[in-house]
């Protein structure tokens, strides 16, 4: 459905110096400056799939959503979307494509809701019917009648973000590009917002791709994730992948009748590495590589040992895992 090569795109900036013999100066010799927002970027996504496309600020996310629908131009490399190279046929990509900018609206500012809602009806056109029926379904799940009347620039944000999806989903596109649609919405909000792309999705089999800051949008939304960074992809796949390759340390507390020391765990045989134990009062901590031992393995060690209250079991939060290849920009192989 996207096929994406080698994609690139050059922002190219001239280096001004201050005062005005410096502008004079900057005039004749300035210093280009270029920032390489997508730098090599391929990556293809099939008819049906949500895709989470994710990354630090400044990654170079939004610049690649721009490219998709058209707005902006690669500077090299290759895009199909749905067979139409969307930077040559704006036009008709936009029939295939519904696209929310989080962070910017869509929608005619100064008029009434639904009066937009009437433009994009003409603009896209939607068959009276249909437009019934998608009105409908919108108030259904984002409770857009409540705020239909009112111009957009009266609207809350997480109303113009519910008002700019449905606009999106008006004329019932093939693919959808959400660049953070759930950026600033409440617990509530996102949760429908959510539901609104799971139903699109499996009702009419569309394709979506979304970038988000909010990693429960992907761990319920997405099967799969590309994650970028300098304009380069530095991962592929799932979530559990990633869980797995870093999130393998589990973690287990004992409550314990008593206070505690530290417990020689040479008979369990594994590098200190793989595992370690923390005694602080009565509470023993153990952490664990969950692919040399199992939980029972740790519990009977340690009920052999200490008279136990209570205990629970922890991994890593997919936050923090993402956040640590933020960082170091480690590559997973
Ligand atoms: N129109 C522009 N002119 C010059 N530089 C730009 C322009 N748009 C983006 N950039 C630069 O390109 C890089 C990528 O920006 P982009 O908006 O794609 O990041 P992003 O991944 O969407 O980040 P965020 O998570 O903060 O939204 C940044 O360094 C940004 O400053
Ligand atoms: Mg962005």
């Amino acid at each position: 459905m996207i096929t994406v090569k080698d994609l690139r795109k050059d922002f190219i900036k001239y280096e001004r110096k201050p005062g005005l013999i410096g502008s004079i100066k900057s005039f004749f010799n300035a210093k280009k400056i270029i920032t390489k927002a997508v730098d090599g970027v391929s990556f293809t996504i099939n008819e049906g799939e949500i895709v989470g496309y994710i990354g630090p600020n400044g990654a170079g996310k939004s610049t690649t959503i721009k490219m998709l629908a058209g707005i902006l131009t690669p500077t090299s490399g290759s895009i199909l979307v749905n067979g139409i190279v969307p930077a040559k046929d704006r036009i008709r990509n936009a029939f295939n494509i519904g696209v929310v900018f989080g962070q910017r609206t869509q929608l005619w500012w100064d008029l009434p809701l639904n009066e937009s809602f009437t433009i994009l009806k003409e603009i896209y056109n939607v068959s009276e019917a249909d437009f019934k029926e998608r009105m409908k379904f919108f108030n259904e799940i984002l409770d857009i009648n409540s705020f239909i009347k009112s111009p957009v620039r009266t609207l809350s944000l997480g109303q113009r973000m519910r008002a700019d999806i449905a606009a999106a989903l008006l004329h019932n596109p093939k693919i959808l590009f959400l660049d953070e649609p759930t950026i600033g919405l409440d617990v509530v909000a996102k949760m429908k917002m959510r539901e609104a792309i799971k139903h699109m999705n499996k009702t009419f089999m569309t394709t979506v791709i979304l970038t988000t800051h909010d990693l429960d949008d992907i761990e319920e939304l997405c099967s799969r994730i590309i994650m970028i960074d300098k304009g380069k992809i530095m991962y592929e796949g799932s979530l559990d992948e990633i869980k797995d390759v870093y999130g393998y340390m589990k973690t287990i507390k004992f409550e314990c009748a008593e206070a505690v020391e530290v417990p020689d765990l040479s008979p369990l045989g594994l590098a200190p590495a793989d595992l370690s134990a923390e005694a602080d009062f009565r509470t023993l901590t153990i952490r664990f590589n969950k692919h040399r031992l199992n939980v029972s393995e740790i519990t009977d060690f340690v009920l052999k040992r200490y008279k136990v209250l209570d205990m629970s079991v922890s991994e890593p939060p997919i936050e923090t895992l993402v956040a640590n290849i933020y960082e170091t920009g480690e590559v997973v192989a």
